[in-house]
């Protein structure tokens, strides 16, 4: 213990955790809310550490990456680390989210924390940040296409969407250098400034008390009691958050046992596979919000609707002159959040339910027939633009073996020759279904058999 005192004669510690310790808190039952910041801190160190021991065993090329996963996968202690990391960056974004809504709630922004709140926004942006670049790191199909259609959206801002997307991608596409870029964004640019931001963030905390320990500030200026009596900070509620804390610790571990990370097919750019790109699930609802700015208006969705968000999440303390801090007298505050934390719900599954899913595979037939197998797929597929009106339709027996003016479309006996065909696998462009999920392999397939069979059974 001499050597407990000797350091402590250096650093002074035991002073300040005595007066954190004897920080008089409402005796009254708090709510395991108050502790989400906690948690979400807690998810933090669970990312850096899980983080560190991952770095150990990732390759960050895009040659390796994959490969390194797949070897992580393999082993079962680094693969529970990495579903750790999984569902720790999963559990961040909802915590932090959480944290915000419940800080909004109690009106911990306003006066005197005002600082707390803005450094709060950069943990915020910066846990996006972590989770967006972290995504593509597996380097598989649905990292490669997500970060595709992730960075592709910043690419739609007038004049400098251009310079965004090549400054993200490292160049025009998704490649090796990108996962470079990625990679060093991950591990050192945001861990810093989020360690940064938190240590700031943590200071105003203790500097101010939580938020809940306004009403005994606010008392002891007025001379007045608070409702229920005070109590020290330690033991109860010091216990109370570490009981949250390991509850939220207990349940990752529970999910990274139950739903292990897994590990889609080797990203591909050629998309071969034809792999349906969709965002991460947190991402859901900007994708989805972007698709009702069509064409000129999109400069709303990329760059009005982005900036009124910046300026409100960063502005708030400012703005909201109310002092009030009960629910009653805010219901501008109170009503204007929910709406938007409904429309955020809502438009997060409307966009899931939009993504397009794969065509459900039939199987191949060896001898298809044009009514029974063929047309169902042409007609949920093409009908809608080649319908039963001039030019190739394909709701007919006869549309179909329409010949075009310079080429057959289809040749009978050869599909590799036939136009249909080369227009569904893209080898003559524009792919088709224009603009849609091409069809899948097994469906292609079939019509290559129908083909192959004299396109004869009608
Ligand atoms: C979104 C509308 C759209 C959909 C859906 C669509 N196509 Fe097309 N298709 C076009 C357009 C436009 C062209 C002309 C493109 C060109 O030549 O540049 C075309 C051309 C073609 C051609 C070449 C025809 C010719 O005479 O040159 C074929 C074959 C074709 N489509 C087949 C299909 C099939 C099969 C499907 C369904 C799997 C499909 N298309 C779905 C719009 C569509």
């Amino acid at each position: 213990m001499r050597f407990i005192e000797w350091l402590d004669d250096r650093l002074q510690i035991k002073s300040m955790l005595k007066d954190l310790f004897d920080h008089p808190v409402p005796k009254r039952k708090l709510s395991f809310l108050d502790f989400l910041g906690f948690a979400t801190a807690f998810s933090f160190f669970n990312q850096a550490f899980t983080g560190l021991l991952l770095a150990t065993v990732y390759k960050p090329s895009a040659k390796e990456a994959y490969a390194s996963i797949q070897g992580i996968q393999n082993n079962p202690l680094e693969h529970f680390i990495r579903s750790l990391h999984f569902w720790g960056a999963n559990f961040m974004v909802v915590l932090i989210f959480l944290h915000i809504l419940r800080v909004f709630f109690v009106s911990a922004y306003k006066k005197p924390r005002e600082l707390t709140w803005l450094v709060g926004g950069v943990l915020l942006i910066g846990t996006l940040g972590l989770a967006f670049t972290g995504y593509l790191l597996p380097w598989d199909q649905q990292a490669y296409w997500a970060t595709t259609v992730g960075t592709a959206i910043a690419g739609y801002m007038p004049v400098i969407g251009h310079y965004l997307v090549s400054l993200a991608r490292d160049g025009s596409n998704v490649t090796g250098l990108t996962l470079t870029r990625f990679y060093a964004v991950h591990m050192l640019l945001l861990p810093a400034l989020i360690l940064a931001a938190f240590g700031v963030h943590f200071f105003l905390v203790l500097r101010q008390g939580m938020s809940f320990t306004e009403e005994v500030a606010k008392a002891k200026r007025e001379g007045g009691q608070v409702r229920g009596g005070t109590e020290p900070f330690w033991p109860n509620t010091v216990w109370k958050m570490m009981l949250f804390v390991s509850l939220v610790g207990v349940a990752l571990w529970v999910l990274a046992l139950r739903f292990p990370a897994g590990l889609g097919h080797a990203a591909d750019p050629l998309n071969k596979s034809q792999y349906i790109p969709e965002p991460v699930w947190y991402f859901f609802s900007i994708y989805q919000l972007l698709k009702y700015f069509p064409g000129k208006l999109d400069v709303i969705g990329t760059v009005g609707l982005p900036l009124v968000f910046i300026v409100v999440l960063f502005g708030l303390p400012f703005f909201d002159r109310n002092l009030s801090r009960k629910v009653k007298k805010r219901p501008f505050a109170l009503g204007t959040a929910g709406i938007v934390v409904v429309a955020i719900i809502a438009l997060t599954y409307i966009g899931y339910q939009s993504v397009p899913k794969a065509v459900a595979s039939t199987g191949v037939k060896a001898h298809p027939s044009f009514s029974g197998d063929i047309l169902p797929v042409l007609q949920s597929s093409c009908a809608s633009c080649h319908g039963s009106s001039g030019g190739l339709t394909v709701t007919s027996y006869d549309g179909i073996m329409h010949t075009g003016d310079d080429k057959p479309v289809v040749i009978p006996g050869h599909p590799t020759s036939s136009l249909l065909v080369q227009k569904l696998l893209g080898t003559v462009q524009p792919q088709m279904p224009l603009g849609q999920n091409p069809l899948s392999k097994d469906q292609i397939q079939n019509i290559e058999n129908w083909i192959k069979d004299g396109a004869k059974n009608n």
